[in-house]
């Protein structure tokens, strides 16, 4: 049974997709979970998630052990639905409120802290082990799965991710200042990239993609043929 187990294990693909805010790392991995059949896993919500239960408790954002401590006690879960992607932070469907602004914008206390970052870690190895999974993030290629089946880094040039991040939110019906969103990004991109644990970098062996004149279908399209070669 443990020589089956192990036989299963090796046959999982675990495909990483890394990139900046705005890139199309969300969209474009839902959709290729979906085509392959296998499960996605959106890290970024685990952040967003734990952040939310922070602000939402009164946890300090700058005490580390304090964020250890409420990450110990906390169970996020991701299911993949027909209706999309559900989030469920301690059995509560949060998948609408872990994309407030305020918690865009508070995620970095939590990401920056080691030791919130190595149990993240953990639960998305764990899972990574238990079933085939498209994973996205920052660190998945690089910290998460450094031995992934296939590696991705997606970017696009800084104007189309600020439109995409502009156009998203609109169409969920929230008000949008343009200039205040383009500072924010770029606030975003520069902790995202120079933080001292998990940074968002390429890994040596992702192929990277330019997503600026790229559809969806045609970046899931472009991913394909890399993993099918
Ligand atoms: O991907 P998303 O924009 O939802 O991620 C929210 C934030 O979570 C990022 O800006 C980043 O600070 C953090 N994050 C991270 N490591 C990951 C995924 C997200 O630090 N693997």
């Amino acid at each position: 049974m443990a020589q089956r187990t192990k036989a299963v294990a090796q046959n999982l693909e675990v495909i990483t997709i890394d990139g900046p805010a705005g890139a199309g790392k969300s969209t474009v991995a839902k959709e290729l979970a979906r085509r392959l059949g296998i499960f996605y896993l959106d890290t970024g919500a685990m952040y967003r998630a734990l952040t939310l239960k922070a602000i939402r408790s009164g946890t300090g954002l700058e005490q580390e052990q304090a964020l250890v401590d409420l990450a110990r006690r906390t169970d996020i879960r991701m299911e993949n639905g027909r209706d999309g992607v559900q989030v469920f932070l301690d059995g509560e469907d949060v998948s609408e409120p872990i994309r407030s602004p305020e918690v865009t914008n508070k995620t970095f206390y939590i990401a920056r802290a080691p030791g919130v970052r190595e149990i993240m870690v953990g639960w998305q190895r764990k899972i990574g082990s238990q079933k085939s999974v498209v994973i996205e993030g920052r660190d998945v290629g690089t910290v998460v799965f450094p031995k992934a089946s296939h590696k991705f880094y997606l970017d696009a040039d800084f104007e189309e991710r600020a439109r995409r991040r502009i156009d998203e939110l609109k169409a969920r019906g929230k008000k949008v200042d343009d200039e205040n969103l383009k500072t924010e990004l770029k606030e975003r991109d520069h902790k995202d990239f120079t933080r001292t644990v998990g940074p968002l970098k390429v890994a040596e062996d992702a192929v990277v993609i330019d997503t600026t004149p790229l559809t969806v279908n045609g970046t899931v399209d472009e991913i394909l043929k890399h993993i099918q070669k």
